[in-house]
């Protein structure tokens, strides 16, 4: 039987569209995304999601009556489906204990920087690029790590570098770290559903 991969996305899922297609490849060996959770509804991710014909489902926080609740079903979910390594792909929540006790080291993030720099609290998205080029960084890349109750803080698994160049934008910037990202993400979960996850 095919190893579980879930999903966690808030947004485009470009992320969570290279792992599905790895994995269809053969490329994540022996491996299926089997479900996508959305923590928002009518978002790309979603449309991907269809397309892509992976199961989706979209679970708010404000419909549970505490994070841990919400935690607690998300891994729920996956969990009835045979879900045992979880990607986060774009997922702007911050991950509740509950998820993390239930899959043990089984939780990946991808980060669009070279991690322990330019990760934590409020380093997101555009966040990142605009700190990334104010501090006169020569180069920038994506992280994988692995999950626990810090953010950006778990174990690192693997990183791509990038160049800056000269008048670069946030946006040109993020533009050639996404290109990496869906390269190294599916390496990552690779290498640890294979139990390799070092260099
Ligand atoms: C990526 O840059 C990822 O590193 C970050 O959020 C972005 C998500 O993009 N965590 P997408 O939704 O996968 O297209």
């Amino acid at each position: 039987m095919k190893a579980g991969i879930g999903v966690l996305v808030s947004g485009g899922g470009s992320n969570f569209q290279a792992l599905a297609e790895a994995a269809q490849r053969g490329d994540i060996p022996d491996a299926e995304v089997r479900l996508v959770v959305s923590n928002k509804p009518g978002v790309g991710a979603l449309d991907r999601a269809k397309k892509l014909g992976v199961e989706s489902l979209v679970l708010e926080p404000k419909d549970f009556s505490s994070r841990a609740a919400y935690f607690e079903r998300i891994g729920e979910e996956f969990a009835r489906r045979g879900v045992t390594l979880i990607c986060l792909a774009g997922f702007l929540l911050k991950v509740e204990p509950e998820l993390i006790r239930r899959f043990p080291g089984r939780i990946l993030n991808i980060h669009p920087a070279l991690l322990p720099k330019f990760g934590g609290k409020g380093m997101w998205g555009h966040h990142v690029h605009e700190a990334v080029l104010a501090a006169g960084e020569k180069e920038s890349g994506c992280t994988v790590h692995v999950v626990d109750e810090e953010f950006d803080r778990g174990p690192i698994l693997l990183q791509a570098q990038v160049p800056v160049l000269p008048g670069d934008t946030p946006d040109a910037l993020a533009a050639r770290i996404l290109v990496e990202e869906h390269k190294l993400y599916p390496r990552a979960v690779a290498r640890v559903l294979a139990g390799t996850p070092q260099k």
